[in-house]
């Protein structure tokens, strides 16, 4: 059968997700991203995106469709006579997986075009669209929007992804209203770390796996903790240290960075209303920012809608 038109829809996720650089990354039920696409033969590659979120149309610069066109190269297709349509759900460069959404929902549409169905072929399509935004090639955001639930990456060098079903809880994000660029927030980090601040990575990245497997909310909370990447990067979100503190005061469980930033995300049992008020007004007060925020909780991945 061959098929014309495939519509997916591609999840935020939180990378790093505490302990876990470049390895967790947990899946959001909301937001997300549609991405469709069509057979035009005998034309271009071309990229529509609906609004003005100042992304490329150029199909080899834009993460969505140049993930799509590596996943037809790997399936030895050329590229031509395809149309994308693009609705971002998410704000680019926010630190909720917006690249990874956009890498995802290219390869998943594009996959589901050419009716290929190994996971391992859409993933690494999709990190060619993620390194193709951050300049490295990072595989959490991307596996946690592919698989859904809780994934890590178990070997970088096998690119070894395990997915954990998480336990239900809420989480709140907060999106001040700047942008970090990844490329820029991993340029923060240092070469090396102090023997102490990974041995208490390893220990709380343990501590999360397991809690996640046993679904057990506060041990979660009580894990997501960060010396690896988070002290050197928090200046970077004016206002962090004070909206962390009001979203604990008022009933969080834990507080940490989505990704690279500047998202800010709190993980509560209940009390989500007051906690996101909390947290705007933190950084309104300690900043002058505004920000968007919404409530989720943990999801289930990139869905094909259609596929005709
Ligand atoms: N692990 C990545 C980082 C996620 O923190 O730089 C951002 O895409």
């Amino acid at each position: 059968m061959r098929f014309q038109k495939a519509e997916v829809s591609s999840p935020a996720t939180i990378a790093n997700f505490g302990p876990g650089f470049d390895s967790f990354g947990l899946c959001l039920a909301s937001p997300v991203d549609r991405i469709s696409i069509s057979r035009r033969e005998g034309e271009d590659f071309t990229v529509e995106i609906e609004g003005d979120h100042g992304l490329p149309v150029d199909p080899e610069k834009n993460t969505a469709s140049f993930a799509a066109l590596k996943l037809a190269e790997k399936c030895e297709c050329d590229g031509k006579g395809f149309s994308m349509s693009i609705q971002k759900g998410m704000k680019p460069g926010s630190g909720i997986g917006s690249s990874a959404a956009s890498s995802v929902g290219g390869a998943v549409a594009m996959a589901a075009l050419l009716g290929v169905r190994d996971k391992r072929i859409i993933l690494e399509a999709a990190a060619m669209g993620e390194e193709l935004i951050s300049g490295s090639r990072h595989f959490d955001n991307v596996a946690a929007a592919l698989y859904g639930g809780f994934t890590f990456v178990s070997d970088h060098s096998s690119k070894r992804i395990i997915r954990i079903e998480p336990p239900t809880f809420n989480i709140v994000v907060l999106l001040p209203e700047i942008e970090i660029r990844t490329g820029y927030a991993r340029e923060m980090i240092p070469e090396s770390v102090p023997m102490a601040d990974a041995v208490a990575n390893l220990s709380w990245a343990a501590g999360m796996v397991h809690s996640m497997m046993s679904k057990d909310i506060e041990a979660v909370a009580h894990h997501l903790n960060d010396k690896l990447v988070i002290p050197y990067r928090q200046g970077l979100i004016p206002g962090y240290a004070a909206v962390r503190e009001s979203a604990l005061n008022a009933g969080a469980l834990a507080v940490s960075i989505g990704g690279s930033g500047p998202a800010i995300f709190a993980i509560a049992r209940e009390g989500t209303d007051r906690i996101l008020e909390a947290m705007a007004e933190a950084l309104r007060s300690s900043a002058g920012l505004e920000a968007e925020s919404f409530v989720t909780e943990p999801g289930t991945g990139a869905k094909v809608l259609s596929v005709v």
